[in-house]
Formats: C-alpha cells, sequence, structure tokens
C-alpha cells in the first residue's frame, strides 16, 4: 500500500455550490491526519502552471457559506495533450505531492483518470461537483440541490407574473445533457410540460398539451426547458409554438449562469463535507482512481472509470409521469 504524506486538492470544470464546504473538509481532514496540503488554482490550468499554495486550517475558515470556489476553476483543454499532462506531473513531483483531490463534474474526471494511468504514483480521488447531477455512482452530486433550489425560487416568482398577465413561459435552465434540473424544478413548480434532453417530446404533443391546459381554465403555463434539449433553445421552441396557441401572450427567460452560483443550501454544505473527509479517508487508506458518492444516504466508492463508462443520466420515468399527472 502506497502510503501518502502531501495531498493537492483542485476545482475543475464548472463551479457548483458546496466547492467550497468540500474543499475545507479536505483541507482540515488531511491535516488532522498529518498530512500537508497544497491547494492548486483554476483547476488544471494551475497544475500545468505550477500555481500552487500551501494550505493550513485557518486557509478554509468561513468559507462553508460561499457560492464558487476560493481555489477558482476553469475547463482546460492543454490538459488533454501528454505534454500538458507530464508538465503537471513534474510540478506535483517537485513539491512532494504524492495524493490528488479533484472536484468536478465528467470533465474533469475523465482527465483524472487518464492521468493516473499514466502516473499511478499519485493516487487520485474524485468528488462529484457538478449542478447537472449527471455522474454515476452518486445520487447527488454537489450543487444540484442548490442549483435547483435557484431554479425554484426564480420560476415561483415568474409564475406571479405569468399568471397576472395570463402568460406563457418557456423558461430555460442549465444542463447541457442532463435534465435533472428540469425534472426537479418542473415538478416543484408544478409545470405545465418539462422538455429534456434525454427524452425527446413532439412539438404537437406539447402545443395539445398547452390547449388542454387552456381549455381546463388555466390562468398562466410554464414551460422548462433543458438547455440541451434537442429542438433548440427557449426562443426557438416558443416561436414554434407561439404559431398554434394563439390564447397566449408568449416569453421567454433564460436563468443561465445565475443558477451556478449562491450560498450552497444545508444539503450542499453537509455533502460537500461529507465526500471530502471521505475522499481524504479513502485516499489514506490506499484507494485511488475512485470516485466518493452518496447512495441510500451512505458514502460509496465507485471507480472513476466507472463512473464515466455510465455516466449518462438514467431519466427517471416515474417522475416525468407523476409531473405529467399533477400538471392537468
Ligand atoms: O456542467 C455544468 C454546466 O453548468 C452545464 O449545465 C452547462 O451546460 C455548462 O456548465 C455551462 O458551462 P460554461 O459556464 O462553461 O458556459
Amino acid at each position: 500500500m502506497h502510503k501518502i504524506s502531501k495531498l493537492a486538492v483542485l476545482t475543475s470544470g464548472g463551479d457548483a455550490p458546496g466547492m467550497n464546504p468540500c474543499i475545507r473538509s479536505v483541507v482540515r481532514t488531511a491535516i488532522y491526519n498529518g498530512l500537508e496540503v497544497v491547494g492548486i488554482r483554476r483547476g488544471y490550468q494551475g497544475l500545468i502552471e505550477d500555481d500552487m499554495y500551501v494550505m493550513e486550517a485557518r486557509s478554509v475558515s468561513n468559507i462553508l457559506n460561499l457560492g464558487g470556489t476560493i481555489l477558482k476553476t476553469a475547463r482546460c483543454l492543454p490538459f488533454r495533450t501528454d505534454e500538458g499532462m507530464e508538465t503537471s506531473y513534474q510540478n506535483l513531483k517537485k513539491r512532494g505531492v504524492d495524493a490528488l483531490v479533484v472536484i468536478g463534474g465528467d470533465g474533469t474526471f475523465t482527465g483524472a483518470l487518464r492521468f493516473s494511468q499514466k502516473y499511478p504514483d499519485i493516487a487520485v480521488m474524485g468528488v462529484p461537483g457538478t449542478i447537472d447531477n449527471d455522474l454515476y455512482g452518486s445520487t447527488y452530486t454537489l450543487g444540484f440541490d442548490t442549483a435547483t433550489n435557484t431554479v425554484i425560487e426564480a420560476i415561483d416568482k415568474i409564475r406571479d407574473t405569468a399568471d397576472a398577465h395570463d402568460r406563457l413561459f418557456f423558461i430555460e435552465v442549465m444542463g447541457r445533457d442532463s435534465g435533472a434540473i428540469a425534472l426537479r424544478a418542473g415538478i416543484s413548480c408544478g409545470a405545465e410540460a418539462i422538455l429534456l434532453p434525454e427524452k425527446e417530446m413532439a412539438i404537437e404533443n406539447l402545443i395539445e398539451n398547452l390547449k388542454a391546459g387552456q381549455y381546463n381554465k388555466k390562468s398562466s403555463s410554464i414551460v422548462i426547458v433543458a438547455e440541451g434539449d434537442k429542438h433548440g433553445g427557449a426562443y426557438d421552441i416558443a416561436k414554434l409554438v407561439q404559431k398554434e396557441v394563439k390564447f397566449y401572450d408568449v416569453k421567454v427567460t433564460i436563468l443561465g449562469h445565475l443558477q451556478r452560483g449562491g450560498s450552497p443550501s444545508a444539503f450542499d454544505r453537509v455533502l460537500g463535507s461529507r465526500l471530502g473527509f471521505a475522499a481524504v479517508n479513502a485516499l489514506i487508506s490506499g484507494k485511488s482512481q475512485m470516485m466518493v458518492g452518496l447512495q441510500a444516504n451512505y458514502i460509496k466508492l465507485t471507480s472513476i472509470e466507472e463512473a464515466l463508462n455510465q455516466h449518462e443520466f438514467k431519466l427517471e420515468e416515474d417522475l416525468m409521469q407523476m409531473a405529467e399527472i399533477l400538471s392537468i
């Protein structure tokens, strides 16, 4: 078993609320166990550029409530090259780092897996941090709960004005390949329809659905569109529908990056703390190339390879059906 003594931590890809509680947990768990800790700024970009600093227990004071990530993040193409990986490896070796915690989504994990296959003397542990909730091996990813609550708060406000004016709103939420936020927000806000990348809904069916709503005396309608929906964005769909649905005045709202910000919810603070704690303990016990995740409220390890290969978000058909029935 390879005993570790110095651990580095980074956040990469899209930021997610809960990353800061997780960083705090990683740093303090490592220090408690006698390890030295290095923080890497801007994800793999900072790894390549050797942008790192020593972290102490006080480096992570008063960050539980902060959105974003104190380590900053980036989407880094050069890390995909052999040259970028070799420079990163040399930078870690130079500092005596022998373990790495990466907090991010599938892009982050793809890089982490390749890196640790190439350089197995650096143990790697993944923490699922993405608002998209699309990683196999964890029922929830860091940031999903907060982002969904942010979306719900916004849609509730839109519902007020939609109702006051008898309007139909198309609201676009994040999720290039994942309808997780759209589905949960749709159920929570009583959306009349939810369009997801995982399941194509014919425009004719959507129109029928909206006409039925009007016939059933609905005063407003809300359609949630995940950004990865196959018909295009909310503006494209609104145009297609507007021609057929004359009884409603149609409006579009794109929620955009506000969904990624904000103070993490209690759920994400606890999840971030648990995952960070588990990640360090797994490294101490000699594990590598794994991801820590939450399954049935217990922390479980899944190999990064499996988390990536099965990463497709399984559409929860039962929730879709329930959402349709409850919005009649
Ligand atoms: O991966 C999280 C996510 O927020 C996706 O839902 C979204 O498609 C993407 O990131 C946006 O990325 P960027 O901030 O780089 O435009």
